[in-house]
């Protein structure tokens, strides 16, 4: 049981702004949030590989295909650092691995939604990449260290990932009337689902006041969100395209975006896992998984090999 003084000791150590490092003391219930929402993290990294691993050889130049690929590789990279950095509060990659095969865990609902079309790489990098590095800007400062500092490379990445995006939708809005008419319809199909990414309203979001207290998040989810609407909006009047929200309008007096009402219900559903490829996910990720048994049994052989060498030769 953790007792009242270390709590406390805890408490006082981040209101000093001082970051938590994996051999520190910590409350049991900070270790399992952090578990949480590093793992989810983790798992996003690496199933958000597959809408995008999914255009990789139609791109439409080799320029496009070289920056696609870049990016896809990025995000293997950052799903790599984030379970590290998870394994640093006791538990292992295996256990963490098994947790996204069989379902159990959690990742970024909008990686359940297809991307149909070219102009889908263009607003997931746009949105989806825009909306991960507003909250991952936000990490950069949380508590834990080793979360801490995976975020400040990561970030320089995200923003790559960004711009690769927007550019896409730039030429395709500057395009034909039929390109402009594809980037029209990924931003319809990318935009809720994209504010979906910040979580449920903060009134419907348990874990975010103690969150907020042991600086895990230094924002709520409805901050972020606004954040993210604010600064969108002006980026789809460059485009010169229309976002699919009747009731977004400049609040002069709050100095913000006012914007419509999320649709819960397909947010709950989809996050309970019956999005349009939850499953077809699921299915890819275990595939992998399969497929890659042999390169894990030859890792493992080979270091045995190479342990029975030493032993042999320090004999
Ligand atoms: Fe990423
Ligand atoms: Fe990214």
């Amino acid at each position: 049981m953790d007792t009242q003084q270390q709590l406390d000791d805890f408490q006082r150590r981040i209101d000093n702004g001082e970051k938590i490092e994996p051999k520190d003391w910590m409350p049991e219930r900070y270790r399992k949030q952090l578990i949480r929402i590093m793992s989810q993290h983790a798992h996003s990294e690496i199933v958000g590989m597959l809408p995008e691993g999914n255009w990789i050889t139609r791109a439409p130049s080799l320029r496009r295909k070289v920056a696609l690929l870049a990016k896809v590789q990025d995000e293997a990279g950052h799903g790599l650092y984030l379970y590290s950095a998870a394994e640093t509060l006791g538990i292992s990659r295996d256990e963490l691995v098994e947790q996204l095969l069989d379902g159990t865990a959690k990742y970024s609902s909008i990686f359940n939604y297809p991307t149909l079309t070219w102009a889908d790489m263009g607003a997931v990098g746009w949105l989806v990449d825009g909306a991960a590095i507003i909250n991952q800007v936000m990490l950069t400062k949380t508590s834990y260290g080793p979360y801490a500092r995976a975020m400040v490379r990561i970030c320089k990445e995200e923003s790559f990932h960004q711009r690769q995006g927007y550019e896409i939708m730039l030429a395709l809005a500057n395009g034909t009337e039929a390109q402009k008419q594809m980037a029209q319809d990924a931003l319809n199909r990318f935009w809720w689902p994209s504010l979906m990414m910040f979580g449920p309203r903060d009134e419907d979001s348990p874990n975010t006041e103690q969150s907020m207290k042991w600086k895990i998040k230094k924002k709520t989810n409805d901050e972020l969100r606004q954040q993210f609407v604010d600064q969108t909006v002006p980026q789809a009047d460059i485009l010169g395209l229309t976002i699919p929200d009747p009731d977004l309008k400049w609040n002069e007096e709050r100095g913000h975006y006012d914007f419509g009402e999320i649709d819960w219900e397909e947010f709950w559903n989809v996050v309970k896992g019956n999005g349009p490829c939850n499953l077809k996910r699921l299915e890819d990720r275990n595939a992998a998984w399969d497929n890659g048994a042999w390169v894990r049994e030859a890792a493992v052989a080979h270091a045995e090999k190479q342990a029975a060498k030493r032993v042999s030769k320090s004999a």
